[in-house]
Protein backbone atom coordinates (compact mmCIF):
# COMPACT_ATOMS: atom_id res chain seq x y z
CA UNK A 1 0.00 0.00 0.00
CA UNK A 2 1.33 3.21 -0.63
CA UNK A 3 2.13 5.89 2.06
CA UNK A 4 -0.46 8.42 0.25
CA UNK A 5 -3.15 5.60 0.40
CA UNK A 6 -2.54 4.42 3.95
CA UNK A 7 -5.26 3.94 6.91
CA UNK A 8 -6.39 6.61 8.36
CA UNK A 9 -8.06 7.15 11.87
CA UNK A 10 -10.96 10.33 11.44
CA UNK A 11 -11.25 13.04 13.95
CA UNK A 12 -12.24 15.98 14.59
CA UNK A 13 -10.34 18.97 16.00
CA UNK A 14 -8.27 16.47 17.06
CA UNK A 15 -10.72 14.00 19.28
CA UNK A 16 -11.06 10.86 17.50
CA UNK A 17 -15.29 10.60 16.03
CA UNK A 18 -15.87 8.14 18.49
CA UNK A 19 -15.45 9.48 21.42
CA UNK A 20 -17.80 11.84 20.02
CA UNK A 21 -20.15 9.19 20.45
CA UNK A 22 -19.99 8.74 16.47
CA UNK A 23 -19.51 5.24 14.84
CA UNK A 24 -18.83 5.70 11.48
CA UNK A 25 -17.57 2.60 11.30
CA UNK A 26 -20.98 0.66 12.19
CA UNK A 27 -22.52 2.36 9.82
CA UNK A 28 -19.51 2.70 6.87
CA UNK A 29 -17.41 -0.02 7.30
CA UNK A 30 -15.50 1.09 4.20
CA UNK A 31 -14.03 3.98 6.19
CA UNK A 32 -10.38 3.07 7.37
CA UNK A 33 -10.16 2.83 11.07
CA UNK A 34 -6.27 3.20 11.74
CA UNK A 35 -3.26 6.04 10.86
CA UNK A 36 -2.86 9.21 11.34
CA UNK A 37 -5.62 11.71 12.77
CA UNK A 38 -6.51 14.14 10.37
CA UNK A 39 -7.48 17.41 10.97
CA UNK A 40 -9.77 18.71 8.84
CA UNK A 41 -11.74 15.87 8.08
CA UNK A 42 -10.92 13.91 4.86
CA UNK A 43 -9.98 11.20 3.83
CA UNK A 44 -5.94 11.10 2.87
CA UNK A 45 -6.42 8.42 0.37
CA UNK A 46 -7.62 10.56 -2.67
CA UNK A 47 -8.12 8.96 -5.55
CA UNK A 48 -9.07 10.21 -8.86
CA UNK A 49 -12.97 9.36 -8.15
CA UNK A 50 -13.45 9.15 -4.54
CA UNK A 51 -15.93 5.62 -3.93
CA UNK A 52 -15.32 7.14 0.04
CA UNK A 53 -15.51 10.45 0.19
CA UNK A 54 -18.77 10.14 2.53
CA UNK A 55 -17.96 13.51 4.77
CA UNK A 56 -17.36 17.25 4.83
CA UNK A 57 -16.82 19.77 7.69
CA UNK A 58 -18.35 22.78 7.61
CA UNK A 59 -18.00 25.09 10.90
CA UNK A 60 -17.10 22.16 12.65
CA UNK A 61 -20.32 19.92 12.43
CA UNK A 62 -20.35 16.81 10.78
CA UNK A 63 -22.48 16.47 7.69
CA UNK A 64 -23.04 13.99 5.14
CA UNK A 65 -22.58 14.61 1.38
CA UNK A 66 -25.70 16.22 0.74
CA UNK A 67 -26.81 15.96 -3.27
CA UNK A 68 -30.31 18.03 -4.47
CA UNK A 69 -31.43 16.61 -7.24
CA UNK A 70 -34.18 18.76 -9.66
CA UNK A 71 -36.62 16.46 -11.46
CA UNK A 72 -36.13 13.36 -9.28
CA UNK A 73 -38.40 11.22 -11.25
CA UNK A 74 -36.82 11.79 -14.64
CA UNK A 75 -35.16 8.98 -16.18
CA UNK A 76 -31.92 10.26 -16.00
CA UNK A 77 -32.10 11.04 -12.33
CA UNK A 78 -33.68 7.56 -11.62
CA UNK A 79 -30.18 5.93 -13.02
CA UNK A 80 -28.55 8.27 -10.91
CA UNK A 81 -29.80 8.38 -7.61
CA UNK A 82 -29.05 4.89 -6.51
CA UNK A 83 -25.72 5.50 -7.54
CA UNK A 84 -25.21 8.35 -5.35
CA UNK A 85 -27.12 7.05 -2.24
CA UNK A 86 -24.50 3.96 -2.67
CA UNK A 87 -22.04 6.52 -1.89
CA UNK A 88 -23.64 6.98 0.99
CA UNK A 89 -24.46 10.27 -0.07
CA UNK A 90 -27.90 12.30 1.41
CA UNK A 91 -29.79 12.64 -1.94
CA UNK A 92 -32.86 15.24 -1.93
CA UNK A 93 -35.27 14.33 -5.43
CA UNK A 94 -37.28 16.99 -6.16
CA UNK A 95 -40.39 16.27 -8.01
CA UNK A 96 -43.34 17.83 -8.97
CA UNK A 97 -46.78 14.80 -8.76
CA UNK A 98 -46.82 13.73 -5.22
CA UNK A 99 -48.50 10.68 -6.74
CA UNK A 100 -44.55 9.86 -7.62
CA UNK A 101 -42.90 9.94 -4.52
CA UNK A 102 -43.24 6.41 -3.58
CA UNK A 103 -41.59 5.25 -7.09
CA UNK A 104 -38.91 7.75 -6.12
CA UNK A 105 -38.39 6.24 -2.58
CA UNK A 106 -37.87 2.91 -3.57
CA UNK A 107 -34.80 3.67 -6.02
CA UNK A 108 -32.76 3.24 -2.90
CA UNK A 109 -34.52 0.57 -1.53
CA UNK A 110 -32.22 -2.17 -1.67
CA UNK A 111 -29.12 -0.30 -1.29
CA UNK A 112 -27.35 -1.51 1.22
CA UNK A 113 -25.44 1.32 3.16
CA UNK A 114 -27.05 3.97 1.30
CA UNK A 115 -27.60 7.01 2.28
CA UNK A 116 -30.67 9.20 3.47
CA UNK A 117 -33.00 9.60 1.26
CA UNK A 118 -36.00 12.70 1.14
CA UNK A 119 -38.08 12.94 -1.62
CA UNK A 120 -40.03 16.86 -1.87
CA UNK A 121 -42.76 17.76 -4.03
CA UNK A 122 -42.13 21.16 -5.75
CA UNK A 123 -42.99 22.68 -8.63
CA UNK A 124 -40.10 24.11 -10.76
CA UNK A 125 -42.42 26.61 -12.27
CA UNK A 126 -43.16 27.90 -9.33
CA UNK A 127 -39.55 29.02 -8.74
CA UNK A 128 -39.89 32.64 -10.19
CA UNK A 129 -36.58 33.85 -8.15
CA UNK A 130 -33.35 33.32 -7.23
CA UNK A 131 -34.33 33.87 -3.62
CA UNK A 132 -37.36 31.23 -3.79
CA UNK A 133 -34.46 28.70 -5.08
CA UNK A 134 -32.00 29.69 -2.38
CA UNK A 135 -34.72 28.52 0.07
CA UNK A 136 -35.07 25.31 -1.05
CA UNK A 137 -31.17 25.19 -1.40
CA UNK A 138 -31.05 25.93 2.37
CA UNK A 139 -34.11 24.05 3.62
CA UNK A 140 -32.47 20.83 2.02
CA UNK A 141 -29.15 21.62 2.91
CA UNK A 142 -27.48 21.11 -0.50
CA UNK A 143 -23.43 20.53 -1.07
CA UNK A 144 -23.99 19.41 -4.82
CA UNK A 145 -26.73 20.46 -7.20
CA UNK A 146 -27.85 18.33 -10.12
CA UNK A 147 -30.11 19.89 -12.58
CA UNK A 148 -31.96 17.14 -14.62
CA UNK A 149 -35.31 18.67 -15.15
CA UNK A 150 -37.08 19.93 -18.37
CA UNK A 151 -40.14 20.50 -19.94
CA UNK A 152 -39.27 17.57 -22.16
CA UNK A 153 -41.02 20.03 -24.92
CA UNK A 154 -44.39 19.61 -23.23
CA UNK A 155 -46.41 23.38 -23.09
CA UNK A 156 -46.58 25.76 -25.29
CA UNK A 157 -42.76 27.63 -25.37
CA UNK A 158 -43.71 29.43 -22.32
CA UNK A 159 -43.13 26.17 -19.94
CA UNK A 160 -39.93 25.58 -21.58
CA UNK A 161 -38.52 28.97 -20.78
CA UNK A 162 -40.32 28.71 -17.00
CA UNK A 163 -38.47 25.71 -16.43
CA UNK A 164 -35.47 25.03 -18.78
CA UNK A 165 -34.14 28.72 -18.61
CA UNK A 166 -35.77 30.49 -15.72
CA UNK A 167 -35.94 27.80 -13.04
CA UNK A 168 -32.65 26.74 -13.87
CA UNK A 169 -30.89 29.89 -14.09
CA UNK A 170 -32.25 30.97 -10.39
CA UNK A 171 -30.98 27.89 -8.81
CA UNK A 172 -28.03 28.56 -10.49
CA UNK A 173 -27.54 31.93 -9.47
CA UNK A 174 -28.50 31.08 -5.57
CA UNK A 175 -26.29 28.18 -5.63
CA UNK A 176 -23.38 30.54 -6.59
CA UNK A 177 -24.43 32.60 -3.49
CA UNK A 178 -24.73 30.01 -1.27
CA UNK A 179 -21.19 29.09 -0.04
CA UNK A 180 -21.84 25.43 1.31
CA UNK A 181 -22.59 24.43 -2.80
CA UNK A 182 -19.56 22.92 -4.24
CA UNK A 183 -20.60 21.70 -7.49
CA UNK A 184 -23.39 22.32 -9.97
CA UNK A 185 -24.16 19.84 -12.59
CA UNK A 186 -26.93 20.93 -15.44
CA UNK A 187 -27.71 18.63 -17.94
CA UNK A 188 -27.90 20.49 -21.31
CA UNK A 189 -26.97 18.94 -24.77
CA UNK A 190 -24.67 19.09 -26.88
CA UNK A 191 -25.64 21.26 -29.47
CA UNK A 192 -26.24 23.87 -26.97
CA UNK A 193 -23.77 26.74 -27.91
CA UNK A 194 -23.57 29.46 -30.23
CA UNK A 195 -20.54 28.91 -32.58
CA UNK A 196 -19.24 25.98 -34.31
CA UNK A 197 -16.53 24.92 -32.05
CA UNK A 198 -12.98 24.40 -34.22
CA UNK A 199 -13.34 20.75 -33.44
CA UNK A 200 -16.62 20.23 -35.48
CA UNK A 201 -16.66 20.24 -39.53
CA UNK A 202 -18.80 22.75 -41.31
CA UNK A 203 -21.37 19.75 -41.95
CA UNK A 204 -21.50 18.71 -38.18
CA UNK A 205 -21.80 21.91 -37.17
CA UNK A 206 -24.43 22.67 -39.84
CA UNK A 207 -26.49 19.64 -38.35
CA UNK A 208 -25.96 21.16 -35.11
CA UNK A 209 -27.66 24.05 -36.20
CA UNK A 210 -30.49 22.29 -38.47
CA UNK A 211 -31.63 21.10 -34.89
CA UNK A 212 -30.92 24.56 -32.78
CA UNK A 213 -32.73 26.70 -35.11
CA UNK A 214 -35.03 24.16 -36.93
CA UNK A 215 -36.32 21.67 -34.59
CA UNK A 216 -36.02 22.63 -31.42
CA UNK A 217 -35.08 26.67 -31.28
CA UNK A 218 -36.99 27.45 -28.09
CA UNK A 219 -35.34 25.12 -26.12
CA UNK A 220 -32.07 25.60 -27.68
CA UNK A 221 -32.74 29.40 -26.78
CA UNK A 222 -33.49 28.01 -23.15
CA UNK A 223 -30.43 25.94 -22.91
CA UNK A 224 -28.14 28.12 -24.14
CA UNK A 225 -29.40 30.86 -21.72
CA UNK A 226 -28.73 28.29 -19.13
CA UNK A 227 -25.10 26.89 -19.91
CA UNK A 228 -23.83 30.19 -19.85
CA UNK A 229 -25.59 31.47 -17.12
CA UNK A 230 -24.03 28.29 -14.83
CA UNK A 231 -20.34 28.92 -16.60
CA UNK A 232 -20.78 32.88 -15.68
CA UNK A 233 -22.13 32.06 -12.22
CA UNK A 234 -19.09 29.27 -11.48
CA UNK A 235 -16.37 31.87 -12.67
CA UNK A 236 -17.59 34.57 -10.09
CA UNK A 237 -17.44 32.11 -7.26
CA UNK A 238 -13.74 32.19 -7.90
CA UNK A 239 -13.93 28.04 -7.98
CA UNK A 240 -15.27 27.48 -5.46
CA UNK A 241 -18.43 26.13 -7.35
CA UNK A 242 -17.68 24.10 -10.04
CA UNK A 243 -20.48 24.02 -12.52
CA UNK A 244 -20.13 20.98 -14.67
CA UNK A 245 -22.33 21.58 -17.96
CA UNK A 246 -22.76 17.85 -19.00
CA UNK A 247 -24.38 17.58 -22.54
CA UNK A 248 -25.13 14.54 -23.80
CA UNK A 249 -27.03 14.19 -27.34
CA UNK A 250 -30.43 12.30 -28.12
CA UNK A 251 -31.22 10.17 -25.09
CA UNK A 252 -31.81 6.56 -24.84
CA UNK A 253 -32.97 4.22 -22.72
CA UNK A 254 -30.36 1.54 -24.16
CA UNK A 255 -28.19 0.22 -21.43
CA UNK A 256 -25.09 1.55 -20.24
CA UNK A 257 -21.77 1.54 -21.92
CA UNK A 258 -18.62 3.19 -23.05
CA UNK A 259 -18.74 7.16 -23.95
CA UNK A 260 -17.06 9.45 -25.95
CA UNK A 261 -16.90 12.27 -23.84
CA UNK A 262 -15.79 16.09 -23.73
CA UNK A 263 -14.89 17.02 -27.05
CA UNK A 264 -16.91 14.88 -29.42
CA UNK A 265 -15.69 13.82 -32.79
CA UNK A 266 -19.00 14.36 -33.97
CA UNK A 267 -22.38 16.57 -33.28
CA UNK A 268 -24.87 13.27 -34.08
CA UNK A 269 -25.37 9.88 -32.60
CA UNK A 270 -26.88 9.30 -29.27
CA UNK A 271 -26.38 8.64 -25.35
CA UNK A 272 -27.89 6.35 -22.91
CA UNK A 273 -29.71 7.79 -20.01
CA UNK A 274 -28.22 5.15 -18.45
CA UNK A 275 -24.76 6.26 -19.01
CA UNK A 276 -25.41 9.95 -18.81
CA UNK A 277 -25.90 9.22 -14.98
CA UNK A 278 -23.08 7.31 -14.81
CA UNK A 279 -20.71 10.29 -16.42
CA UNK A 280 -22.74 12.73 -13.69
CA UNK A 281 -21.90 10.42 -10.91
CA UNK A 282 -18.86 9.83 -11.40
CA UNK A 283 -18.20 13.81 -12.70
CA UNK A 284 -20.03 14.18 -8.91
CA UNK A 285 -17.12 12.07 -7.29
CA UNK A 286 -14.06 13.15 -9.18
CA UNK A 287 -11.13 15.09 -7.45
CA UNK A 288 -10.06 18.20 -9.58
CA UNK A 289 -13.13 18.64 -11.20
CA UNK A 290 -14.16 22.87 -12.44
CA UNK A 291 -15.80 25.21 -14.27
CA UNK A 292 -16.62 22.81 -17.43
CA UNK A 293 -18.58 22.43 -20.47
CA UNK A 294 -18.42 18.12 -21.50
CA UNK A 295 -20.15 17.08 -24.48
CA UNK A 296 -20.78 13.12 -24.45
CA UNK A 297 -21.67 10.16 -26.94
CA UNK A 298 -22.09 6.64 -26.87
CA UNK A 299 -19.04 5.66 -27.65
CA UNK A 300 -16.09 3.35 -26.88
CA UNK A 301 -13.79 4.81 -23.41
CA UNK A 302 -15.08 3.00 -20.08
CA UNK A 303 -17.05 5.71 -18.08
CA UNK A 304 -14.41 6.16 -15.24
CA UNK A 305 -11.51 6.80 -17.30
CA UNK A 306 -13.17 9.52 -19.55
CA UNK A 307 -14.22 11.06 -16.64
CA UNK A 308 -10.69 10.89 -15.21
CA UNK A 309 -8.78 11.79 -19.04
CA UNK A 310 -11.03 14.80 -19.42
CA UNK A 311 -10.28 16.41 -15.77
CA UNK A 312 -6.83 15.49 -15.92
CA UNK A 313 -6.23 17.22 -19.34
CA UNK A 314 -8.57 20.08 -18.53
CA UNK A 315 -10.57 19.77 -21.40
CA UNK A 316 -13.36 21.85 -22.11
CA UNK A 317 -16.08 21.72 -24.51
CA UNK A 318 -16.63 26.01 -23.63
CA UNK A 319 -13.78 26.58 -25.90
CA UNK A 320 -14.63 29.09 -28.52
CA UNK A 321 -17.71 30.29 -27.12
CA UNK A 322 -18.40 34.12 -26.22
CA UNK A 323 -18.79 32.87 -22.17
CA UNK A 324 -15.52 30.96 -22.41
CA UNK A 325 -12.89 34.12 -22.59
CA UNK A 326 -10.33 32.06 -22.85
CA UNK A 327 -10.46 30.64 -19.23
CA UNK A 328 -12.71 28.57 -16.66
N1 LIG B 1 -34.59 14.16 -24.55
C1 LIG B 1 -33.39 14.27 -25.04
O1 LIG B 1 -33.04 13.64 -26.07
C2 LIG B 1 -32.39 15.14 -24.33
C3 LIG B 1 -31.13 15.29 -24.91
C4 LIG B 1 -30.17 15.98 -24.21
C5 LIG B 1 -30.46 16.51 -22.97
N2 LIG B 1 -31.72 16.38 -22.42
C6 LIG B 1 -31.94 16.94 -21.06
O2 LIG B 1 -31.66 15.88 -20.15
C7 LIG B 1 -32.34 16.10 -18.94
C8 LIG B 1 -32.91 14.80 -18.42
O3 LIG B 1 -33.59 14.11 -19.42
P1 LIG B 1 -34.65 12.96 -19.05
O4 LIG B 1 -34.86 12.15 -20.25
O5 LIG B 1 -34.28 12.32 -17.76
O6 LIG B 1 -35.92 13.89 -18.84
P2 LIG B 1 -37.36 13.51 -18.28
O7 LIG B 1 -37.49 12.04 -18.06
O8 LIG B 1 -38.35 14.19 -19.16
O9 LIG B 1 -37.31 14.21 -16.86
C9 LIG B 1 -37.51 15.57 -16.68
C10 LIG B 1 -38.15 15.73 -15.33
O10 LIG B 1 -38.37 17.12 -15.11
C11 LIG B 1 -39.57 17.21 -14.38
N3 LIG B 1 -40.26 18.48 -14.46
C12 LIG B 1 -40.79 19.07 -15.55
N4 LIG B 1 -41.42 20.20 -15.19
C13 LIG B 1 -41.31 20.30 -13.85
C14 LIG B 1 -41.74 21.23 -12.90
N5 LIG B 1 -42.44 22.32 -13.24
N6 LIG B 1 -41.44 21.03 -11.59
C15 LIG B 1 -40.74 19.95 -11.21
N7 LIG B 1 -40.28 19.02 -12.08
C16 LIG B 1 -40.56 19.20 -13.38
C17 LIG B 1 -40.47 16.18 -15.00
O11 LIG B 1 -41.52 15.92 -14.10
P3 LIG B 1 -42.81 15.11 -14.54
O12 LIG B 1 -42.41 13.68 -14.48
O13 LIG B 1 -43.80 15.49 -13.50
O14 LIG B 1 -43.17 15.59 -15.91
C18 LIG B 1 -39.52 15.03 -15.22
O15 LIG B 1 -39.53 14.13 -14.14
C19 LIG B 1 -33.34 17.20 -19.19
O16 LIG B 1 -32.84 18.41 -18.61
C20 LIG B 1 -33.35 17.34 -20.70
O17 LIG B 1 -33.61 18.66 -21.10
C21 LIG B 1 -32.67 15.70 -23.08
Amino acid sequence: MSNQCRPTSLSLGGIPLPHLGIDLHRKYPYIPTRGAPLGPLRNSCSPSISHRKILTQNDGKIKMTHVLILGGYGKVAQHLTPLLLKRSWAVTSIIRDPAQTDAVKKLGEKISHAGKHDVLVRSLEEITSDEGAKAVIDEVGADYIVWSAGAGGKGDPSRTFKIDRDAAIHFIRAASHTPRVTRFLLVSYNSSRRSKPSWWSDEEWAAAEHINKEILPHYNEAKVAADEALYSASRETGGRMAGICLRPSWLTDEPAGGVELGKTKTSRGSSSRESVARVADALLAVEGVGNVWLDMLDGEEDVEEAVKRVVREKVNAAEGEEVYQGRA
